[in-house]
């Protein structure tokens, strides 16, 4: 009987770097970029983008250290938004996704968003496969779980949900090389969430709260908003955007930026039969582009009082 031998042709040692320019590591990983276009993209959100920026710089040091060899461990990437709804939760996620996948924390970089429902099973024995299903999709990226105190129903003692929540905990805490999760709500439910799980609580490292934007804030996004689409609003409509910031945020199922952006869609809306209705000539790239007072004014919200207790349709949040 012959005994093999394998000898094993010599890899190529790379060798451990002396010293590592974290200035050009930042550049080249294409993270600046990242962080630049958050910077210019979304309007205020200070706080928040500094915790980015902060964790950025922590694992572009962990990076660093691991390619020298010194003692380094995957760090916990799972974090909580806290806030008001329309406050770019969403939005920040995928650019986290982004960011983790450029500094190579995730392979994919791509962003499953899931509520309760994908989740969650109606009848026994669905819920496990569902929830690997959702699991395996977003496997290698971040796994976006909106208000995910839903997870959790304590009045129901057999609720499926806690099945969903054990295997999450058990994924988050063994595959935490290969997915991120990060849980999104109203910030006194979280925290309600959080203390009947602490499971939850222990795997998280990073809590972002989102503020509700400010009234010039809001104003800033809608011109941003209008600016991507090659709208802008004339003197007399930016006045008359002023008022209706103020009023809307009075009144029911304010929802920030979001809020903002249905009442721009409402707006061009009206344009576009103002345009219609009244144009009796060819019209100009300025016409056609130009959101004017009345388009503004003709909102329901100037009629409406400033009290949470009357109802807005849902179309006007
Ligand atoms: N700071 C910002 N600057 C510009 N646009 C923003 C900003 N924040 C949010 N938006 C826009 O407002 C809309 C709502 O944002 P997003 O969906 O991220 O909020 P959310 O916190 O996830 O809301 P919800 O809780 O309702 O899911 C999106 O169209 C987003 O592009
Ligand atoms: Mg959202």
């Amino acid at each position: 009987m012959s005994q093999s031998v394998t000898i094993e042709a010599e890899k190529p040692v790379k060798p451990v770097p002396t010293a590592i320019d974290l200035r050009e590591e930042f550049e080249s990983s294409g993270v600046k970029d990242v962080l630049a276009e958050l910077d210019r993209d979304l309007i205020g959100l200070a706080p928040v983008k500094k915790r980015i920026r902060e964790t950025a710089a922590l694992l572009l040091v962990e990076r660093a250290r691991k390619r020298m060899g010194l003692a380094h461990e995957t760090p916990t990437l799972h974090m909580s938004f806290t806030g008001n709804p329309g406050t770019g939760k969403t939005t920040v996620a995928m650019r986290m996704a982004d960011l983790l996948h450029r500094l190579g924390y995730i392979r994919k970089g791509h962003l499953v968003s899931v509520t309760r429902d994908d989740l969650v099973g109606q009848y026994i024995g669905h819920t496990a496969p569902k929830t690997k299903e959702i699991l395996k999709k977003a496997m290698g990226g971040v796994l976006f779980i909106d208000e995910a105190y839903y997870l959790y129903r304590p009045e129901n003692e057999r609720d499926y949900g806690q099945e969903a929540i054990e295997i999450l905990l058990q994924v988050m805490e063994n595959q935490r090389d290969d997915l991120v999760v990060i849980l999104a709500g109203y910030a006194q439910r979280m925290d309600r969430f959080f203390e009947s799980n602490p499971g939850f609580r222990s795997r998280i490292a990073h809590h972002i709260d989102f503020p509700d934007y400010t009234d010039d804030e809001l104003f800033r996004i809608a011109e941003t908003m209008l600016g991507h689409q090659n709208y802008h609003l004339d003197r007399p409509a930016a006045d008359a955007m002023v008022g209706y910031i103020a009023k809307r945020r009075t009144q029911p199922h304010f929802a920030n930026a979001r809020s903002i952006r249905n009442a721009l869609d409402r707006a061009r809306l009206r344009q576009a039969n103002r345009l219609f209705e009244t144009a009796n000539g060819p019209l100009d790239a300025e016409a056609l582009s130009t959101i004017s007072a009345e388009d503004i004014l003709a909102s329901r919200v100037f009629t409406m009082p400033g009290n949470k207790a009357a109802g807005l349709g849902k179309g006007d949040q």
